[in-house]
């Protein structure tokens, strides 16, 4: 009989274990080491009694916070590099990997979590509660409730080399930089400092217009230099390590150097020069809107790389995976490895805005893996878009990588037990971008629901079976996760066609009248009775055109244009031939419906699984697994039904019927509207 112990899920990947006695052995001191003694003595898991000698030495293979490991000990250059050691040691140990002679190096400096949290508690795009740093009442108060909080938050976070939190939204409230909140950023700060973590702020470019009293925000202006200089050393005072800067600037509705009629340039160097001789850096989003070119997927290429080599050297220019908005699947965004003279770093979202919020299981490492091993060709074969961001192409002074964070005050921290893994993800991947999906993934399962508890008996046989009836299953339906939501959410190339509120359920027909084109769906799909798509190909917008040779010429023919970005770059008749040699029509519809069936067997996975999983996290996961089920169909429905009336064919008569009517989903999704 097994023994399950009931889990709440605020454990993470970390759970409790029995540890085995070790006896480590550590010269220097510090309260970063104290951890890493700590959490050996906690969680050994290798031979009893074993000795572990923690050594801070020079050595030249060992970069910025990488380590060594060995049967004997580690080796680092840093307190927080033996830390990191320490972590990779107590995960090989848990998930049986071999640690003779390991020499882990990261793949990026900084490893960043965006938190789109606002100061009054909520969390812009966030499906797992309210803010873990900031809420409206008591606002300044720190309790001890906070800080084990925030502490448990680091740990997870050091324990995949996650190094940095950026603790407020991107469209920032100028009163992050008033006197209560940068006491409250420091009490966190304070928390997270011996985790290796370093505080960011989003900040407003309008600041010294609306907090500072200044008539002006010009980035020119020497009463503006002044007075961000004058914030900066304030926040030195307060944060001696403070990391620096994350903006979004004339970006919808923010405010920024173009409002003064300055460039992004401009308005960068001016806050990077304020933060140079405290060695931080700036952040500086690419999501723009240029009014400059229609196509909203070429604007951002558009509006920087006519100033690339502008840029300070402690300047990054933070530019998503696609050249939209984290959609299911983009192509990756062409300013990667375009900007040659400015160090750029990828922003992945964690949080699931347009993937089912907390209630789809669909686990992002894959969409991640997918755009940093695109490869650009920008300097030759082989140019990823992982090898242009981390420094072993383009020298750059700061690598760096962002994902927008899932967390919240959830007892789980993330809504869905599954989602954990994408946090997960992200650090192993920004750790190491050439891991790939299936490990990370093997990991974190083996991690977060291996039970090794003494009651389970005979554990190697136990073991053998948890392996063949829980770790593979699971496995697989992580790693078939993405490709299913892409299948019932926005297949073939679709993109942006959800519902507007919420970004969460089916909306290809939502265009009101006074909203902008390029924030509705029909601007993207471009369905009419002659076809299908957006046409970028260079009769149409030329974005194929922002894309090095041989992928311009690629992406230009439907006939070398990968299946799953076909609808991205062409517009095609509905009886337009595929690959496969059915028509583009029966393409759409085999490929909702298949995205559907996915998610049925994901149910049936999950209930074999029954038996190895605590009764808490299997009802939580099963209940979800439900509602994406019944969403999957929605899309489905919705989308087939509303294509229909332009194609006038008929779903193929293998797939299961609509069950939802297109008039009533329509009325059900525009009520919110009104
Ligand atoms: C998306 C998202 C916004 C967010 C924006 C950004 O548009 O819906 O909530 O502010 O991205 O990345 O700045």
């Amino acid at each position: 009989m097994l023994f399950l112990k009931a889990s709440d899920g605020h454990e993470l990947w970390l759970r409790k274990k029995n540890a085995l006695p070790v006896n480590v052995v550590c010269a220097a001191k510090s309260a970063t080491l104290s951890i890493a003694i700590q959490e050996l003595q906690q969680g050994w898991q290798g031979k009893s009694g074993a000795t572990l000698v923690l050594s801070i030495k020079k050595d030249k293979a060992v970069k910025a916070d990488g380590f060594r490991l060995s049967q004997d000990g580690i080796q680092a250059n840093t307190d927080i590099g033996i830390l990191y050691g320490v972590y990779e040691l107590l995960r090989r140990q848990q998930t049986t990997q071999p640690v003779e002679n390991v020499l882990s190096n990261p793949s990026y400096e900084l490893r960043i979590l965006n938190h789109w949290d606002n100061l009054n508690g909520s969390v812009e795009r966030g499906y797992a509660g309210q803010s873990i740093f900031w809420r409206k009442d008591n606002a300044f108060l720190v309790t001890a409730n906070d800080k084990s909080r925030w502490l448990e938050y680091a740990r997870a976070n050091a324990s995949v080399g996650i190094n940095g939190s950026v603790l407020n939204n991107v469209n920032a409230s100028p009163l992050i930089l008033s006197a209560d909140y940068l006491a409250r950023a420091k009490a966190i700060a304070d928390v997270l400092r011996p985790y290796g973590i370093k505080t960011y702020l989003s900040v407003n470019f309008s600041s010294p217009k609306i907090t500072g009293g200044l008539p002006t925000s010009d980035p020119l202006d020497t009463a503006v230099i002044r007075w961000w200089k004058t914030k900066v050393k304030e926040i030195y005072s307060i944060i001696p390590d403070f990391g620096g800067f994350l903006v979004k600037a004339n970006s919808e509705g923010q405010p920024g150097p173009q409002d003064f009629g300055r460039t992004h340039a401009d308005g960068a160097n001016m806050l990077a020069d304020a933060l140079k001789p405290y060695r931080g850096i700036v952040m500086w989003r690419a999501f723009v809107y240029a009014a400059s070119d229609k196509d909203r997927a070429k604007q951002a290429y558009t509006e920087f790389v006519p100033i690339d080599g502008q840029f300070r050297d402690n300047v990054i220019i933070q530019v998503k995976n696609g050249p939209v908005d984290f959609q299911p699947r983009e192509p990756f965004s062409p300013l990667f490895g375009a900007m040659k003279k400015t160090s750029v770093m990828p922003e992945f979202q964690v949080t699931q805005e347009y993937l089912g919020h907390s209630i789809h299981l669909v686990f992002l490492s894959s969409l991640w893996e997918e755009c940093l091993q695109s490869d650009t060709y920008q300097e030759g074969t082989g140019s990823t878009v992982a090898r242009c961001t981390d420094g072993s192409i383009y020298p750059q002074k700061y690598t760096a990588i962002a994902g927008v964070a899932n967390i919240g005050l959830d007892t789980n921290w993330c809504g869905h037990d599954f989602a954990q893994a994408n946090w997960y993800a992200f650090g192993r991947l920004a750790w190491n971008n050439q891991l790939k999906s299936e490990k990370i993934a093997d990991e974190w399962i083996r991690l977060t629901f291996f039970e090794s508890s003494s009651q389970n008996n005979k554990q190697a046989s136990y073991a053998a079976e948890w392996n063949e009836n829980f770790l593979q299953p699971v496995k697989q339906m992580m790693l078939d996760s993405r490709e299913a939501a892409v299948n019932y959410m926005m297949p073939l190339g679709f993109h942006h066609i959800m519902s507007a509120e919420g970004h969460y359920g089916p909306g290809p027909w939502w265009a009101p009248p006074r909203v902008r084109p390029d924030w509705t769906p029909p601007y993207y799909h471009q369905a009419d009775s002659a076809g299908v798509g957006f046409n970028r190909t260079r009769t149409g917008s030329n974005a194929v055109g922002q894309y090095h040779e041989p992928l311009a010429s690629q992406y230009n023919d439907p006939t070398t244009c990968p299946d799953g970005l076909l609808l991205w770059f062409h517009h095609l008749p509905w009886d337009y031939k595929m690959k496969s040699g059915r028509s583009l029509w029966d393409e759409i519809c085999y490929h909702y419906d298949k995205g559907v069936q996915q998610v049925r067997q994901f149910q049936k996975t999950w209930d074999k699984a029954q038996p190895y999983v605590d009764e808490e996290r299997f009802i939580a996961v099963q209940r979800k697994l439900r509602s994406q089920s019944s969403n999957a169909v929605l899309w489905k429905d919705a989308c087939l039904l509303y294509f229909q009336q332009f194609s006038r064919l008929p779903i193929p008569y293998d797939i299961e019927r609509p069950v939802n009517n297109l008039d009533e989903m329509i009325a059900n999704d525009m009520k919110r509207f009104r």
